[in-house]
């Protein structure tokens, strides 16, 4: 194992100034000082060199990438929550350890979900739109009306660390809390949240008012939210996504937001990313937002910290115990 201030680091997107800084003092550390996002080849000759790489969710780091690694490559310390983009087993079996940085953007993300899950159903984005517009004649009985949230069904997909967070939240607007998961929580946290459990998707959609997605992408995810799934779902209902685009299929979704067979849908993820689906750029039925959950000052300056915590934790010895992630969670 190579001294600490030995290691080198490549960094593949701009990070904060200080998690930058940081990272200068203790490693041989190369920044990527454009931000754009490495091509294929600046990639492979990334991994060719790096102890540590430092990654991000806009890199693909696919067995293709692990497999050309050098056998310097020790460590993948990616700075972010999702590690979808990353080959996981082919990094286990090239004996490269990955790690992410969960907790700490968890709130943040949670605070963005229920942005959204207030914004669509009372069309705030239209509203704001309107109010700049100078088209706005004043008040109106029959104007702008949205639908009430209080009282509402949301459907959670993925009662996690993010999906509990929004549900604590969800709860203090008066929405009542329905979850799939594979398996049903410690009937502790069911309890606190008072939260109904369905043992598959298929019985969870078409019983809610809104649905907020918060699991992981992985081969079983794909798509999850299909033509059929959409349309099983109330009329009257919306979509929140802050997970990953692929987890729906986003062209059925501009169908039944098209011929308003659900009511809208709030994005914060898209299929093919930064690529947003050209039709829903035309809808007025769904908020857009890109892909910034995370993006607060606060959350990634603290994801910074987590990524140089298990650079340190790694490199002193230890495995970065709760960060560590393995492919049998990426299953
Ligand atoms: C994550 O952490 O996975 C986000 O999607 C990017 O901040």
């Amino acid at each position: 194992m190579p001294a600490m201030k030995d290691v080198s680091l490549i960094v593949t997107r701009k990070l904060p100034a200080g998690v930058e800084k940081r990272m200068s003092e203790l490693f041989q550390t190369t920044l990527n000082t454009t931000d754009v996002p490495f091509t294929r080849m600046q990639m492979l000759a990334a991994v060719k060199k790096a102890t540590v790489l430092v990654a991000t969710v806009t890199d693909t780091i696919d067995a293709g990438i692990i497999e050309a690694a050098g056998p310097n490559l020790k460590l993948i310390a990616n700075f972010g929550v999702g590690f979808d983009h990353i080959d996981i087993a082919a990094a286990e079996r090239r004996g490269i350890m990955v790690t992410n940085t969960p907790s700490v953007l968890t709130n943040d993300t949670a605070d963005m979900a229920l942005a959204l899950i207030l914004a669509v159903p009372r069309r705030l984005h239209e509203g704001e739109r309107l109010a700049r517009s100078g088209e706005w004649k004043g008040w109106a009985p029959t104007q702008m009306l949205g639908r009430r949230i209080g009282s509402k069904k949301l459907g959670i997909v993925g009662l996690g660390r993010i999906g509990q967070a929004v549900a604590r939240r969800a709860r203090a607007f008066g929405l009542s809390i329905h979850y799939h998961n594979r398996k049903p929580l410690h009937p502790s946290i069911e309890k606190e949240l008072e939260a109904t459990y369905y043992p598959s998707v298929d019985a969870l959609l078409p019983a809610v008012d809104i649905l907020s997605l918060h699991c992981p992408y992985t081969k079983d995810t794909h798509h999850l939210l299909t033509a059929p799934r959409i349309r099983s779902m109330h009329k009257h209902s919306y979509i929140i996504n802050t997970s990953r685009g692929p987890v729906i299929d986003e062209a059925a979704l501009v169908a039944a937001l098209k011929d308003r067979h659900i009511a809208g849908a709030g994005l914060d993820v898209y299929e093919k990313e930064p690529i947003i689906h050209p039709e829903l750029l035309t809808l007025d039925n769904v908020v857009l937002i890109p892909h910034m959950c995370s993006a607060t000052e606060e959350a990634r300056t603290e994801m910074g910290e987590k990524v140089l915590i298990n650079i340190m934790c790694f490199f002193d010895g230890h495995r970065p115990p709760p960060d560590r992630v393995l492919a049998e969670r990426a299953a």
